[in-house]
């Protein structure tokens, strides 16, 4: 099995990986953080290609992309995991290059990612493109602004791709998970239901991709959660998040 797999030096991406690596797949492995991914493939002992590289470089990702089938071939699995989320205010000045940063990531991101490998799945007629999108894309999450409408354009994004590839043996997953302990949570400073571990996760993600699931929400309880979520009227939905508490808005190093 050949997956690659962005924002595979931390959290999720981490978990996928190791996942993975331990069903004896080849592995690309990309980020922006050298040292946390030759750790992690030096730890995974698998034969794995690490980039280095910020997925907002489209071109960077088509070098990427040559080299992994130059190596190994078409890939079975693509996983655009590669993410960001800050707390964001629309007030603010100051906020606009977050909302820039977090859109470029979480969505052009992810086109930068399936892009050069689509002709080369097509030829092989299989393989599976799986976008992280999350919870917070269903409905707009009061001081994830920018976050929330990101995930949002993920999942219309996966949507239409899925549909655009029918016929040609590439299906598309759209996976959208609830609270899991990572870096990225572990600045919340709110209660957060259902959290799953990242090996938890990935092994529940790992299933919905072997599955060729459309789109899934998990775990089981936030799949319920947001079938509800998506249910509410505006109104209900304004009184429920009005009093919500909000990701904070934290330093910009980050972008
Ligand atoms: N944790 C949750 O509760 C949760 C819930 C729903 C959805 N998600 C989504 O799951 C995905 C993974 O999140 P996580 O929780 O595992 O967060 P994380 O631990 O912060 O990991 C984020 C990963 O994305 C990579 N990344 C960020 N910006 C990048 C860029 N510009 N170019 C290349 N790589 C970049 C990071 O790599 P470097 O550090 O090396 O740059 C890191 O490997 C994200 O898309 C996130 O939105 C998470």
């Amino acid at each position: 099995m050949r997956v690659f797999i962005t924002g595979a030096s931390s959290g999720i991406g981490a978990a996928l990986a190791k996942h993975y690596a331990a069903q004896g797949a080849q592995l690309g492995l990309v980020g922006r953080n050298q040292e946390r991914l030759t750790t992690l493939s030096n730890e995974l002992g698998a034969n794995c290609a690490i980039y280095v590289l910020d997925v907002r470089n489209a071109t960077a990702l088509q070098q990427a992309a040559a080299d992994f089938l130059a190596r190994f071939g078409a890939p079975d699995i693509i996983i655009a995991n590669a993410g960001v989320s800050r707390g964001t205010l629309t007030e603010h000045a100051e906020d606009i290059a977050a909302f820039q940063a977090v859109m470029d990531i979480n969505v052009m991101g992810m086109v930068h990612t399936f892009q050069p490998f689509i002709a080369a799945m097509k030829q092989a007629g299989s393989g599976s493109l799986v976008g992280i999108a999350s919870v917070a894309g269903l409905r707009g999450i009061p001081g994830a602004s920018a976050y929330s409408a990101s995930k949002a354009a993920a999942i219309s994004y996966l949507e239409s791709l899925r549909v655009e590839l029918i016929g040609t043996g590439i299906n598309v997953t759209t996976i959208c998970p609830g609270y899991i302990r990572t870096p990225m949570t572990d600045v919340n400073p709110y209660p957060m239901p259902f959290l799953m571990e990242p090996d938890t996760a990935a092994r529940k993600m790992a299933r919905i991709i072997r599955q060729k699931r459309r789109i899934a929400i998990t775990p089981w309880q936030m799949a319920f959660a947001g079938g509800l979520m998506r249910l509410l009227p505006a109104f209900v939905w304004d009184w429920v998040m009005k009093k919500a508490p909000y990701k904070p808005r934290l330093d910009w190093d980050w972008l």
